[in-house]
């Protein structure tokens, strides 16, 4: 009786073991998978740590003659700020650390490659006049890049959003509040552009809760001839 007794104890406690450590088990797979999805952009390519610390951009990335390769994400919920590279390397974001909240946007010269500007605007704390002024330096030819970050849509009014449509955009009107934007155009574009992506902010679905999955595109700009 006494022997039977202690099988059936025993029993019982290998299955609460067991059903303990599927519990624990299935918990530890969830943070592993988590922790993974944050070091993929923590541990970004120009960031010091498991990768060599360097300047270019990441993925380095080759484009045919005449062409510019670049590369833009835009933010990771409130975390990671917008990231902006151009001819392969950094102009806004990662170790630079000047982009920020809402707009992060590079001018270059579309015929030589030169950067010409970068900024950003925070339009939540900012004059929209001052991102307008920024858009009306814009010359044709001039290749226009833009990541946002937390949101792009503060003071967003119709006028500029009709200026990035002008520059080949054809989702800045359908923006909304915490979506997450990128885009790279250029004055006098005759179509609308490839290079835009816009993840939408939609609480059901979000990568981050209150904000959506980063959006990123990564291509080769075709060089703008001067004497076209
Ligand atoms: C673009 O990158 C190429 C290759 O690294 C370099 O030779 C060239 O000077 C760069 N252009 C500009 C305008 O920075």
């Amino acid at each position: 009786m006494r022997l039977k007794d202690c099988v059936y104890v025993l029993t019982t406690v290998l299955i609460i073991l067991i059903w303990y450590f599927f519990i624990n088990w299935s918990k530890l797979q969830e943070v592993a998978k988590q922790s993974y999805e944050v070091s993929d952009f923590v541990t970004d390519c120009d960031n010091p740590g498991l990768f060599k610390s360097h300047f270019g951009c990441c993925p380095h990335k080759h484009c045919p003659v005449n062409h510019f390769p670049f590369h833009l994400h835009s933010g990771v919920a409130n975390v990671v700020a917008a990231k902006i590279c151009f001819n392969n390397t950094i102009i806004m974001g990662g170790i630079r650390n000047n982009a920020g909240q809402g707009l992060n946007i590079v001018l270059a010269n579309g015929d030589t490659g030169k950067v010409l500007r970068n900024k950003n605007f925070n339009l939540e704390s900012r004059d929209p006049q001052e991102l307008l002024a920024y858009l009306k330096t814009l010359k044709p030819g001039n290749i226009v890049l833009v990541a946002s970050y937390i949101d792009p849509t503060p003071k967003l009014t119709d006028e500029i959003r009709d200026i990035f449509s002008a520059l080949g955009s054809t989702m800045v009107k359908s923006l909304k509040p915490r979506d997450s934007w990128v885009f790279a155009g250029a004055y006098g574009i005759k179509e609308a552009s490839p290079f835009e992506k816009l993840i939408r902010n939609d609480v059901r679905n979000n990568a981050y809760e209150d904000w959506p999955e980063m959006g990123e595109v990564i291509g080769c700009f075709p060089r703008i001839s001067e004497n076209e």
